[in-house]
């Protein structure tokens, strides 16, 4: 599993050729341009830009178009132009090549480049680099006017948070749309098991536990020529700065669903306890390879996150919530097994319902939310997961118990001031008892 675009635990890293090719079946199937909604504009389509044209990016392209027959992608954006590249052609190839519309002058590279692209007369654009970059970019598409597609998570430390849930605010201000990568809120079971259990189906919930326990992301060994940047940003997934490191980058997807049994709840505070028992080399930056998050709530109650990234290891993705009226079971990868059990007497249930690909309806929840005119907005909970995320994080790394408003007072900006090709500071890996909470 060194394949950082496949699939850990079968848990969405990036869209899979098979996948790919999925979807791609899809929009061959749909006409080019559906001439309906209402629109005012002189076409009905909406132009897409994408910034971060890796794995998800590329995925996320291609589930717009899936989920809307007048999406076209317009211009794109990247530090590296065979990114771009790629990513043009693997949606031509897999896609509409005549909805990929991605002319040579909208083709944006740099750091300045975000700039550039959120300068065009895009309608919407999809944020898919690394999550570092992200408080940033959210606060540049919003200025610019931008309905936004982000992928999680939505910042990297506190400071990053703030900004990020300012930019949220003021996309519902300037009535914008903002959907996030939180993928799991837009699948059918995981909507109708969490719609239950927050109508109060398994009564008081006073534990949970999630699991992210996969193999390792890939890495590439530094060639002669890149700098401290550019290497770093080859093997972001490594690096704090860039990453947030594995229980903010991509376990974050399992606390969300932590925090959604609780329905968005603050913790009050946190114990958590990590490690990295399995990280050799430089590629592997300062990153962790193990932690588990210790939420406490007002009342007493708990959730539990384990997750972990190590070879030759047990995998596992799944989710269970205790109540005082039963058990939740969620399968994110086998709905059949998605199940609520009663202890007062009531039958199991389960889930029987349609399970439509999550990727192309968090799309489909976008475009038809912009085309209603009614502006959508994850904030809240896309930036509650992410800063319980975070909080997990520092409380493994100081190891000491956190609470929310110790968290909030973070002032810890992860990551260089100013973004260039060159050297960056030595990398320090955090040692709990002694790293200081900042
Ligand atoms: N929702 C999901 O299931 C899911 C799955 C995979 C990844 N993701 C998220 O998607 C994001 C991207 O992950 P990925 O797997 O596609 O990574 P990737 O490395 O494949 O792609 C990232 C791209 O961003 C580019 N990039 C980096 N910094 C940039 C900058 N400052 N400006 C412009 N471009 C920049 C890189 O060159 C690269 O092409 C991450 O936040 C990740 O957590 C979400």
């Amino acid at each position: 599993m060194n394949d950082p675009n496949s699939t850990p635990a079968g848990a969405g890293r990036g869209v899979d050729r098979r996948d790919f090719v999925r979807t791609a079946a899809v929009l061959g199937t749909l006409p080019l341009v559906a001439p309906v909604w209402g629109s005012t504009r002189a076409d009905d389509r909406l132009k897409v830009g994408l910034i971060g044209c890796g794995g998800r990016g590329t995925g996320a392209a291609a589930n717009a178009m899936a989920a809307d027959p007048g999406v076209v992608i317009w211009a794109m954006a990247d530090l590296f132009p065979e990114r771009i590249e790629r990513s043009v052609n693997q949606l031509v190839e897999n896609a509409d090549e005549t909805r990929v519309l991605v002319a040579p002058e909208r083709r944006f590279v740099g750091f300045d480049a975000v700039d550039q692209l959120l300068a065009t007369d895009i309608d919407v654009v999809i944020l898919a680099t690394p999550p570092g970059f992200r408080p940033l970019q959210l606060e540049k598409a919003v200025a610019a006017g931008k309905h936004v597609f982000t992928e999680k998570p939505m910042a990297v430390d506190v400071p990053g948070a703030k900004r990020a849930m300012a930019a949220a605010k003021a996309a519902k201000e300037k009535n914008l749309a903002m959907v996030s990568g939180f993928c799991w809120r837009y699948s059918k079971p995981e909507q109708a098991i969490y719609g239950r259990i927050n109508d109060g189906d398994l009564g008081d919930i006073y534990a949970g536990h999630s699991t992210y326990h996969s193999g390792p992301l890939g890495t590439q060994a530094r060639k002669a020529d890149w700098s401290d940047m550019e290497f770093q940003l080859k093997n972001w997934w490594h690096f704090n700065w860039l990453a947030g490191d594995i229980i903010v980058e991509q376990a974050c997807h399992s606390v969300d669903k932590l925090n959604w049994a609780k329905n968005n709840e603050t913790p009050v505070k946190c114990v958590s306890i990590g490690g990295r028992g399995n990280r050799e080399g430089d590629e592997r930056g300062d990153v962790y390879d193990h932690f588990t998050a210790i939420y406490e709530y007002a009342d007493g109650s708990r959730n539990i996150l384990t997750c972990r990234q190590q070879a030759n290891c047990s995998n596992d993705n799944t989710d269970w919530v205790a109540g005082s009226k039963g058990l939740g079971f969620i399968n994110g990868w086998a709905p059949s097994r998605t199940r609520l059990e009663y202890n007062d007497g009531r039958p199991t249930w389960s889930y029987k319902g349609p399970t439509p690909n999550m990727y192309e309806v968090e799309h489909q929840h976008l475009f038809q939310a912009i085309r209603d005119g009614n502006p959508v907005n994850d904030g809240d909970f896309m930036m509650q997961s992410t800063l319980m995320s975070i909080m997990g994080r520092d409380a493994a790394y100081t190891g000491q118990t956190l609470t929310w408003e110790d968290l909030m007072k973070s002032e810890q900006v992860l990551g260089p001031s100013n973004l260039e090709w060159g050297p960056l500071p030595e990398v320090v890996v955090p040692v709990p008892g002694r790293t200081r909470f900042a």
